[in-house]
């Protein structure tokens, strides 16, 4: 890889990107990151009403030619496939994908319904691995292509907090993500996953003794915002990342150390 000047590396100008649950949190940070970096950017959530209304703001301000905002379960394979097909149509290609989308359940196995366990693998994992399938076709015509996967620490340690479920399917996700970089090596696309410690995503889930309890967990002394989990996508998108692949990147405060 020839060298580029640093503000090259991180310009992603002319590329397309795809942020699941991307009109809140860690997703709307990320895609507005990627936004300022250049890339035009899809998001795609359940929650049609909010994910139109950040795609409006997100429009106001790096216009209506750099976004599509687009209703979708990513655990329902029609959905993915109709989100492909509308990024496909307007803009013929799929640079970067990030499996954002997620959800949290708390509470011990025996209040873990099969309904449940269904709906938390299928946001986390299924979705994850409907998005990549989809994705994965135009990035091998491409060669050329960039999946990034939001796990979470939970995945690596089981968590404090979240169910069984969350757990398993983020320590899904980061397995998933080792066994298709090597399927996606050879046409030139790289796989890694990012794990976020606690991250301040929305203030409101936390009351000030809870928040003072994690914090004192933390070794930095306090939560991640969601642009510092942005900041490691745009790393991982970035050309100085070419050669990093089945990655887990931990963004964590110094929670887990390995
Ligand atoms: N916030 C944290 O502390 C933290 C820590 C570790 C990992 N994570 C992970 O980061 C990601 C984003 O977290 P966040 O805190 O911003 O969450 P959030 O709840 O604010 O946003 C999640 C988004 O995913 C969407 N979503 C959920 N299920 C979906 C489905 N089936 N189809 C389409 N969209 C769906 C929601 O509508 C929402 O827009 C998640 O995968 C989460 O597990 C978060």
């Amino acid at each position: 890889m020839s060298e580029q000047p640093i503000s090259q590396l991180l310009n992603l100008q002319g590329q397309v990107a795809l942020v699941t649950g991307g009109g809140r949190g860690i997703g709307r940070a990320t895609a507005e990151l990627l936004l300022e970096a250049g890339a035009r950017v899809v998001i795609a959530s359940r929650g049609a009403e909010a994910l139109l209304a950040a795609g409006r703001e997100l429009e106001l301000i790096y216009g209506a030619d750099r976004i599509i905002a687009t209703p979708a379960d990513v655990a329902d394979e029609a959905a993915v496939a109709s989100v492909m097909a509308r990024t496909s149509e307007r803009w013929g290609r799929l640079d970067i994908l990030v499996n954002n989308a997620g959800l949290i359940h708390f509470g011990p196995i025996e209040a873990i319904t099969p309904t449940s366990w269904a709906e938390v693998l299928g946001a986390n994992l299924t979705g994850a691995y409907l998005c990549a399938r989809a994705a994965a076709t135009l990035m091998r015509q491409q060669h050329y292509g960039r999946i990034i996967n939001i796990a979470s620490i939970s995945g690596q340690t089981g968590g404090v907090s979240a169910g069984v479920d969350y757990a398993a399917s983020k320590g899904g996700m980061i397995a998933f993500t080792k066994t298709l970089s090597r399927d996606l090596a050879p046409y030139g696309v790289t796989v890694n996953a990012i794990a976020p410690g606690q991250i301040d995503a929305d203030p409101a889930l936390l009351s000030p003794e809870a928040r003072q309890r994690v914090m004192q967990m933390i070794p930095l002394g306090r939560l991640g915002t969601p642009r510092e989990i942005a900041y490691a996508v745009l790393f991982l998108a970035s050309p100085m990342a070419a050669y990093i692949t089945g990655a887990t990147l931990d963004v964590n405060g110094g929670i887990l150390k390995r």
